[in-house]
């Protein structure tokens, strides 16, 4: 791997940082607090091209490689994870899914406004009853005439109050389980079509999460994504490419913490001394900094090979475990650090811990990383 980033690839992190110290965090406290949509800094991202980084020119997109996806969702994170994760999920799973497997209409119509960030994406695999077993699609899509008749109901989906337009999984054919499911793209109105009230998070606050309704939902046959049975294929292709999102929006949350935790420590004084020149505090500062560094490296190298098209499930999966996991941990011994001020929103560092734990469950828990990561080892 290289370790040297272009004068593009570092253009690209400072624009994010900037937007994000600009843009970004004046309001993040109060979005968290009343769990508000970003309305006007999606659009300010979508202006940017930071909503279709990886999609080629040809299509809308900012046509970049992975490497500057995640060191501007790294700096975009790091103010605020609620907005990373809004374009992640925008990026890594949507715009990616549609590039790699949609037709030429399906991209002019659907991909082109999403990687312009004139609509926005979610991405819709879990359900009440399937969520890291994603096998058990209980959704159905049966075959009408010039349409797919779409019945059940999706969990947890981010983006989901707002988005335009959704990827959809379902069975078109229950008896070959993972091998009848099918993808379809779904638009805001179709009728049949409904979104769930937004539910109340402990973290990520300002992004919204929401079940969708489908009750026979009549999608047209030219919005049926690769070929029939699919789907699920697509699904998994499509996540391996979202851990890398994920793990870069850790790496962001991580970074912060380990950031607040340094300045805090400089100025707080205890037994007659900054808290910094203490040996307790010096050791945690130097674990989370070797952790944060760590994970930079895994999600940089996961990014690497995505870019040289070599096979990168495992190393996103890896990525995003241990990212994950150092940005739970950091954000933890930031408020550790912090004592009773970690606790209270003011330091914002409690934030970092509600907005970490998120990134241990979603695009699969650690638990199904580690499957992921098994399974590529035993193959
Ligand atoms: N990459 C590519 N293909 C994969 C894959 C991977 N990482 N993991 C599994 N597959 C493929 C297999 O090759 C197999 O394909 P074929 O049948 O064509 O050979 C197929 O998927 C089924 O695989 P398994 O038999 O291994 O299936 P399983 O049920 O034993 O395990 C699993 C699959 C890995 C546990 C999978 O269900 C999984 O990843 N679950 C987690 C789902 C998930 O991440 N959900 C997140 C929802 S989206 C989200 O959170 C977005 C958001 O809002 C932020």
């Amino acid at each position: 791997m290289n370790f040297t980033f272009t004068e593009e690839q570092l253009m690209i992190k400072q624009t994010a940082k900037e937007f994000a110290e600009s843009e970004i965090a004046p309001t993040a406290v109060e979005r968290d607090i009343k769990g508000e949509f970003p309305y006007e800094i999606v659009k300010k991202l979508g202006e940017l091209g930071f909503m279709g980084m990886m999609v080629s020119p040809e299509w809308g997109g900012a046509g970049l490689d992975t490497i500057s996806y995640v060191l501007a969702m790294e700096e975009i994170s790091k103010v605020d994870a609620s907005v990373g994760v809004i374009m992640s999920v925008n990026n890594s799973l949507v715009c990616w899914g549609l590039e790699t497997y949609g037709t030429p209409e399906q991209k002019e119509k659907y991909l082109r406004p999403l990687a312009q960030g004139k609509m926005l994406g979610a991405f819709a695999l879990s359900e009440p009853e399937a969520g890291s077993d994603a096998t058990n699609q209980h959704t159905i899509a049966e075959k009408d005439g010039d349409y797919y008749i779409l019945n059940g109901t999706k969990n947890w989906i981010t983006n989901g109050t707002t988005a335009d337009v959704y990827l959809v999984m379902a069975q078109t054919n229950r008896e070959l389980r993972h091998k009848g499911i099918s993808a379809f793209i779904v638009e805001k109105d179709f009728p049949g079509f409904e979104r769930g009230k937004k539910e109340d998070k402990l973290g990520i606050r300002s992004s919204d999460t929401c079940s969708l309704m489908f009750t026979n939902c009549r999608v047209p046959k030219e919005n049926l994504i690769w070929e029939e049975g699919k789907g699920f294929n697509f699904a998994m292709n499509t996540l391996n490419g979202g851990r890398i999102g994920i793990a870069a929006q850790a790496l962001g949350i991580a970074q912060a913490s380990l950031e607040a935790a340094i300045k805090y420590s400089k100025e707080r004084k205890a037994f007659g001394k900054p808290i910094a020149e203490l040996q307790a505090i010096q050791f945690k500062l130097a674990d989370m900094a070797t952790k944060v560094e760590a994970a930079r490296l895994l999600t940089l190298q996961a990014a690497s090979l995505k870019d040289q098209h070599k096979d990168y499930a495992m190393h996103a999966a890896m990525a995003k475990l241990f990212a994950s996991r150092t940005a739970m941990e950091c954000a933890d011994e930031a408020i550790q650090i912090h004592g009773g001020y970690g606790y209270v929103r003011e330091y914002l560092v409690e934030r970092y811990l509600r907005d970490a734990k998120i990134t241990e469950i979603y695009e699969g828990t650690s638990e199904i990383q580690r499957i992921v990561i098994a399974r590529s080892l035993l193959k």
